[in-house]
């Protein structure tokens, strides 16, 4: 049996990541991690009975323990999920969890042989400066959940990275691509995603298009890219999921239904393919498949996604971190939807750049874009 440990087994990926091992018969639960849903944690633990559950946040302790009450055994914080990843008997660790706090988790994970399964963009993004120094001489296996990342992974399978042109990172468009304008957009309008169903923050961030802005980063940081050897393009039928483009001219793509469960289940078996659950893309009723150029003036956040990762530093962190606060005030009704954009932009040009950064000043950079956030939005 090969244990698994979910980090932020609450949210949208970690539910779809508990259905798919449901299904896998030689893969079972060995931890459960949540934010602040501690009852949705405990049903999740009485139904697989892990050995550890936790919790990210040191103030639900106690609550933890009293629901508990003694039935597993539990961990808190960063600190608690770092144990999981130096656990000897851990196979895997997915890291479904929001924020940009699991450096220190991935890294050890890293370091210990495990396989990481990562679905969070922030901290591959926030940390992408040491990252790309690190990751090379880690023995463990870092492999990507997010569906387009996922889907270049496969489609680099047994190539040689210098036979790559370029990687091409398909985005719905979200469910403003064909709005005219994006003023008077609501909070309702912006979470209704046309083609995949997830947390609120990742939904906003597909409507704004900061979801491929990080993407865009997060594909350099797993596959050694460079700016020019990213392209993103609009795709609205979300069932082309990534590609990549071979110094011959062949482009090999990965195809499948909008469905977490595929990228979430080949993350955990890769390379194998093994049966599941997720609908099946029937490729007859597939209509067409169009694909064209984003509308930079619309989503200036796709070229400054381009800016930030030119810089590195302590840039990406700010550009994440921007967009956490200005999210946030957006769905509290705070600003508008056009002012999530507007912020990010502002955070970022006004940040003092350190090139090459550590931890530290990878912490200071976004407590120093959280305040000037909110100083804006104020
Ligand atoms: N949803 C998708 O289909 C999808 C696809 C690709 C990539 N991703 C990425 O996967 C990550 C999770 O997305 P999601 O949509 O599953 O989010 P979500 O539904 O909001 O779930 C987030 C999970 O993380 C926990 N959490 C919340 N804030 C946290 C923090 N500051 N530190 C640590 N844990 C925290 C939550 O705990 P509680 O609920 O217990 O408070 C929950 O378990 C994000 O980085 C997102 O960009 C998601």
């Amino acid at each position: 049996m090969k244990k698994v440990a979910i980090l932020g087994s609450t949210g949208s990926v970690g539910r779809n990541t508990i259905n798919v091992i449901k299904n896998l018969d030689d893969y079972e639960i060995f931890a459960l991690y949540a934010g602040n849903n501690i009852s949705l944690l405990i049903k999740q633990a009485e139904e697989f009975n892990p050995l550890y559950v936790g919790t990210f946040f040191r103030e639900n302790e106690k609550k933890l323990d009293d629901m508990v009450g003694g039935r597993w055994r539990t961990l808190f914080g960063i600190e608690g999920a770092s144990e999981l990843a130096a656990n000897n008997e851990i196979d895997a660790i997915v890291i479904a969890s929001a924020g940009s706090l699991t450096y220190e988790i991935l890294i050890k994970a890293l370091e210990n042989g495990k396989r990481v399964a990562t679905a969070n963009k922030e901290t591959i993004v926030a940390y992408s400066t040491l990252l790309k120094k690190k990751l090379p001489d880690m023995p463990g296996k870092l492999i990507p959940v997010d569906s387009e990342h996922s889907a270049i992974y496969q489609s680099l399978l047994g190539a040689n990275r210098s036979d790559i042109r370029r990687v091409i990172l398909p985005a719905s468009g979200g469910p403003f691509n064909n709005r005219e304008s994006l003023d008077g957009i609501t909070a309702r309008e912006a979470l209704n995603h046309p083609t995949w169903q997830m947390g609120k923050k990742i939904t906003i961030d597909s409507a704004t298009l900061m979801n491929k802005a990080l993407e865009v980063i997060e594909a350099s940081v797993l596959f050694n890219l460079s700016p020019d050897e990213i392209e993103v393009v609009i795709h609205p039928q979300s069932i082309v999921h990534g590609m990549v483009e071979y110094k011959d001219g062949s482009v090999i793509a990965q195809l499948s239904k909008p469905d977490m469960k595929i990228p979430i289940q080949f993350a955990l078996t890769a390379p194998e393919h093994v049966n599941s659950p997720a609908p099946k893309l029937v490729i007859s009723d597939v209509e067409a498949l169009t694909f064209h150029k984003v509308d930079e003036k619309k989503f200036p956040l796709i070229p400054l996604a381009y800016y930030v990762l030119g810089e590195g530093g302590t840039l990406p962190a700010v550009f994440v971190a921007a967009d956490e606060v200005a999210v946030s005030a957006f769905l509290s009704g705070k600003i508008k939807f056009r002012e999530i954009m507007d912020i990010v932009r502002e955070v970022t040009e006004s940040h003092s750049l350190i090139e090459d950064p550590g931890v530290e000043d990878i912490i200071n950079a976004e407590e120093w874009a959280f305040s000037k956030a909110r100083e804006l939005i104020e």
